[in-house]
């Protein structure tokens, strides 16, 4: 009684091998364990399966389709990670397919994965109802056929209902028929007459089985009352019903009105209709009105949940003839999903030295709806440098456009914005906050281009100088300022010997205490460096100048201080009031107005008869000198300098008021040294001679020079050369143009040329002014042939200290 229709299963077994290219395939057997390996992408892909992880590897759910399985990075393997049954995924599809794709970043891939589940015979056939009552008039003739319906079997092909068959009775025998949609349907044929009066009711077994193995099996109890006859069953005007109806369609709303008439007059013909077969899923939405054959909408109409419904009818008369149509629901799509974006990787934060070009995010847009509605445009809608670059399939990079600079813009707000071309179109949007993050692009600045600080000698070992200071605008240690001295050496002694710097701070300390006299000033390089890796540096100037204080008291270099040798100026008699008679010569280490000497006789012999220049130091006599006057004159001239406070020396002048040596007696008397031999005296007087008649000669012809130029007279009526050995051994200039010749020797010129030579110190002595480099420079220049006798004592510092 089996009755098997092959033919159409064999050809959907047919269709499901038919692979689109491309795709992966795997088929799978519904139910199986979490875990179960559907098959390997990893391997079919010749992926390796250890790059899984890093590229961030997953499988995505394509559209509507239901989790079912997923991706192992560990293996590269597709598992079945939630168990399902075909009959609740597919529902009453033929083909259950679950559609997946492969996504891997780094670069991007995609892989369309299908899974086929496939059936396996877990339903048993079903009758809509296991009581099938009928009716059937005793005046039934033999061959009468009764339906009985069809059993449904939730499995397809080979699983589905496959046959029929009665239990033993007297009466009837089976016809298995083919419905217009594939399906079987059973009949009872009457064999042999019934006889209301023997037998009012007869009990029959009819059961389908499929044919799975196991086989499985559903029956029904049919019991048959015995009555009079009703000739005609209801007949649809149509077999199957196919309609449309939007999704989201309102409750209550009409799907379709189905219709039987039977031509049976009274309770014969009056028609009932009831659903005999649907899914559970249908009967949540569609219910029938018995009388009137109108389905409406009772629950939620949703093509993304599901878009297929198939139902079969069944109309009834009163007496329990039926038959039936089937009703098939298709859902169309209307615009009800906005798209969905979503930010499947980012780099964030990303550096800001970041390549123009570079991706820094994969976005993803889907859309649940289909068609049109599933067309997505996607784009940024700020002005920032990025942009998105479509991918592959819905898959977009946000690429950077232009360079960026964290010290300017430190990061993005950025919103993506989806629109598909539904009517009325949805779209939906996504802001990312995208930070920059620092690399130490920028060297520290210094705020000034040099720096310049005075520092007053003797000052205390460890006193601030002044500080310097740089900015570096990136972040945190890349903008952490460190300060150091580069090493150089000053005057062959290293520079952190004299000053160190504050590595944080920038404060520039003395270690020691300066000399101004020793040198003025000097250089040190400083640098700034950040903390960055590598760090980045830049360097600066700075200049410290000393300035002078008043220190040193001055220094008396002629006449030579007592005891050295002898030192006596010989008069003429016959000088007059103002001629010259000599010169005391000092000089102080310090500058300016601490330098700056007045001379003053404190004490003399005769104090009418000489006087001294206020800072010339020159000695000339006050009144003509007569016979009268005592030959031996001593003067103690005091020599003061400028200072806050001054300081002060003093020598003493001995002079002797004679034409000739040999009027001089009592010379031995005058002499502090009695022990010198008379020999002596006289080689030193002859040699005193001499040379007073050499400087004569000297100046003279110095003097004749003179006079053929034109501005010198202003500083200098003659030339006095000091000796260096003379000099105090620092006595020395670390800078500028006053630098000290020692090339010549002339001893002999100062201890006797006073008588006749015109002594001047150099301008600054004399004038107020003191000249400044330029000056000096220019002098010497226009004397040139003289350059290596002058002494010049002029600073080359700024007036602004002299001015102090
Ligand atoms: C950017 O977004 C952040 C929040 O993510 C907000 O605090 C900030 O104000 C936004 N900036 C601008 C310029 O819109
Ligand atoms: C500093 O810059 C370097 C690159 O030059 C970067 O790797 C580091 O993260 C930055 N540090 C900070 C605190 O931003
Ligand atoms: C100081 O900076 C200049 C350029 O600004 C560079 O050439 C020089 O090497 C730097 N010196 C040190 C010691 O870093």
């Amino acid at each position: 009684m089996r009755g098997l229709s092959k033919s159409p299963i064999c050809f959907i077994l047919i269709l499901a091998l038919h692979l689109s290219n491309g795709d992966l395939r795997y088929s799978v057997p519904e139910e199986m364990k979490r875990g179960y390996v559907v098959g390997n992408p990893a391997k079919d892909l010749r992926l390796d399966a250890k790059t899984l992880v890093s590229r961030n590897a997953r499988l995505d759910a394509d559209g509507v389709s239901k989790r079912f399985s997923e991706l192992d990075t560990r293996t590269g393997a597709l598992i079945v990670s939630e168990p399902g049954d075909r009959e609740e995924l597919c529902g009453s599809r033929q083909m259950c397919l679950l559609k997946y794709e492969l996504v891997l970043e780094k670069p991007l891939e995609l892989h369309s994965v299908v899974v086929q589940i496939q059936d396996i015979n877990d339903n048993a056939p079903q009758f809509s109802s296991d009581k099938i009552k009928l009716e059937i008039s005793e005046s039934a003739v033999k061959g009468t056929t009764f339906f009985l319906g069809e059993a449904h079997d939730a499995d397809l092909g080979q699983n589905a209902v496959q046959g029929y068959s009665l239990g033993r009775n007297g009466h009837f025998s089976l016809h298995v028929g083919t419905n217009s949609d594939g399906g079987n349907y059973a009949e009872l044929v009457l064999d042999k007459e019934l006889d209301r009066e023997k037998e009012q009711e007869v009990t029959l077994f009819l059961t389908a089985t499929d044919g799975g193995d196991p086989e499985r099996s559903g029956t029904a109890v049919i019991h048959v009352t015995v009555l009079d006859a009703n000739d005609n069953s209801p007949v649809f005007t149509q077999p199957v019903y196919k309609v449309n109806l939007p999704e989201n369609a309102p409750m209550g709303t009409v799907v379709v009105s189905v219709n039987a008439t039977d031509a049976d007059a009274g309770v014969n013909g009056e028609v009932m209709y009831e659903f005999s077969r649907m899914s559970d899923k249908a009967a949540r939405i569609f219910s029938l009105d018995k009388l009137n054959g109108e389905i409406k909408v009772t629950g939620p109409v949703d093509f993304e949940e599901e878009s297929y419904y198939e139902m079969r009818v069944q109309a009834k008369d009163g007496l329990g003839s039926a038959s039936d149509a089937k009703v098939v629901v298709e859902v169309t799509d209307v615009n009800d999903n906005s798209p969905k974006i979503v930010i499947k990787s980012l780099i964030n934060p990303f550096p800001e030295n970041v390549i123009p070009g570079t991706e820094v995010g994969i976005v993803n847009v889907q859309d649940e709806d289909s068609g049109q509605n599933r067309q997505v445009r996607c784009f940024i809608q700020e002005n920032v440098p990025f942009k998105l670059n479509p991918s592959i399939k819905n898959y977009y990079s946000i690429i950077i456009t232009t360079g960026v600079d964290r010290e300017i813009v430190s990061y993005f707000n950025i919103t993506i914005i989806a629109v598909d071309e539904g009517t009325p179109a949805l779209s939906s949007s996504k802001s990312i906050h995208l930070s920059v993050s620092d690399v130490n692009d920028n060297p520290p600045v210094f705020e000034k281009i040099d720096y310049g600080a005075y520092m007053t000698e003797n000052n205390k070992p460890g006193t601030s100088i002044c500080s310097v200071s740089a900015r570096d605008p990136d972040w945190r240690q890349n903008g952490t300022v460190l300060y150091s001295l580069v090493s150089s050496e000053v005057n062959g002694v290293p520079v952190s010997s004299f000053i160190s710097i504050n590595a944080d701070t920038g404060v520039i300390h003395a270690v020691r205490s300066f000399d101004y006299e020793q040198f003025r000033n000097f250089k040190v390089q400083v640098v700034a460096r950040d903390n960055g890796s590598p760090p980045l540096s830049s360097n600066v100037t700075v200049s410290v100048f000393i300035t002078d204080e008043n220190d040193n008291s001055p220094q008396i270099l002629y006449p030579a201080p007592e005891g050295k040798s002898l030192m006596t100026e010989m008069v003429p008699k016959a000088s007059l009031s103002g001629s010259l008679v000599s010169k005391v010569i000092a000089v102080d280490a310090d500058s300016g107005q601490n330098a700056w000497l007045s001379y003053q006789i404190v004490k003399s012999t005769d104090p009418g008869l000489f006087t001294i220049g206020l800072h010339s130091g020159e000695i000339r006599a006050l009144r003509d000198i007569t016979e009268s006057d005592s030959m031996k004159q001593n003067l103690v001239i005091s020599v003061k300098d400028n200072g806050q406070p001054p300081l002060s020396a003093t020598c003493s002048v001995y002079l002797l008021i004679s034409d000739n040596l040999a009027e001089v007696p009592e010379l031995k008397d005058m002499t502090y040294e009695e022990s010198n031999s008379k020999l002596t005296s006289y080689l030193i007087i002859a040699l005193v001679s001499v040379s007073t008649f050499f400087l004569t000669f000297i100046i003279l012809i110095l003097a004749v020079r003179f006079c053929h130029k034109r501005k010198p007279r202003l500083l200098f009526d003659g030339a006095v050369a000091i000796p260096s050995a003379y000099l105090p051994p620092n006595y020395a200039e670390v800078e500028g143009a006053g630098t000290l010749r020692s090339s010549y020797n002339y001893d002999t010129y100062l201890t006797t040329g006073s008588r006749t030579s015109d002594f001047k110190f150099v301008a600054s002595y004399n004038e107020n002014t003191l000249p400044s480099t330029h000056t000096l420079n220019r002098i010497q220049n226009q004397f040139d042939p003289f350059e290596e006798n002058l002494f010049t004592v002029a600073s080359s510092d700024s007036k602004s200290r002299f001015k102090r």
